[in-house]
């Protein structure tokens, strides 16, 4: 599903350069849920970026579903991202204006789904994660956990390959968290591929392996012992 090799990714020039990622490899195959770990500054979300075709690496290859797309350009990049890939932040990432179905259809609108059949769509994901009542509610009328919920049907709406979570449970008390972690773990036992940012060992501990990032390199690639 995914391969990279000798992924560098620098920010700025000269003295203040910033090597964000030295020399990354790895592979990921389908329908494996891995974490991956490390201090913060170690290149985590750098590297998310660049697996969710949210940013290009400054060298290296990466390959994905079998397309090269260290070789493309920004709108192949998009249309990579609308076709095989669902994101999940901290941070949620909701539009406030919109309620949580017409949040969970807009990446739809970026396709030729007629707007009804995506509301729909978006209706039933809802109801998937649990907010079949709140369909209708603006983010700022919901919990921290039912937003990232939302954002979880959100990352859905296209039926990605992969789902990406950078820090999912990093805005959520632990008891919000156990729920977000079983939902992440019941969109990986029906198949998805997830690969999830955590500085957490509580939360990693849900994944099958584990990758230690520092300083821009990969310390440690292991299977979980759960
Ligand atoms: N857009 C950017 N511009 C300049 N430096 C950046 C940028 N994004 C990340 N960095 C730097 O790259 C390094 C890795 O950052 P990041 O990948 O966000 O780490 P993590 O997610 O592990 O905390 C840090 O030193 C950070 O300051
Ligand atoms: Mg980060």
């Amino acid at each position: 599903m995914i391969a990279a090799s000798a992924l560098c990714k620098f920010f700025g020039s000269g003295d203040t350069q910033v090597k964000a990622l030295r020399d990354v490899s790895l592979t990921i195959a389908e329908n494996e849920f891995v974490a991956i770990m490390g201090s913060s500054g170690s290149g985590k979300s750098t590297l998310m970026n660049i697996l969710g075709c949210l940013d290009t690496p400054s060298s290296g290859h990466y390959k994905l579903a079998g397309a090269s797309v260290s070789e493309l350009d920004d709108e192949q990049l998009s249309a990579m991202r609308n076709q095989h890939i669902g994101f999940i932040f901290q941070s949620f990432h909701l539009l406030p204006r919109l309620s949580a179905a017409e949040n969970v259809a807009l990446p739809l609108r970026y396709t030729d789904t007629p707007t009804d059949e995506a509301l729909q769509r978006a209706e039933r994901l809802l109801q998937q994660v649990g907010l079949g009542h709140r369909m209708h509610h603006k983010p700022a009328e919901m919990s921290g956990g039912q937003r990232q919920r939302v954002a979880i049907a959100r990352a859905l709406i296209n039926n990605p390959k992969v789902i990406f979570a950078d820090e999912p449970t990093g805005n959520l008390d632990s008891k919000t968290s156990v729920e977000i972690m079983q939902l992440l773990t019941e969109l990986h036992r029906n198949g998805n591929t997830v690969v999830m940012v955590t500085h957490e060992d509580d939360i990693a501990a849900y994944a099958q392996r584990v990758i230690k990032m520092r300083d821009g390199q990969i310390l440690e690639d292991s299977a979980c012992s759960v």
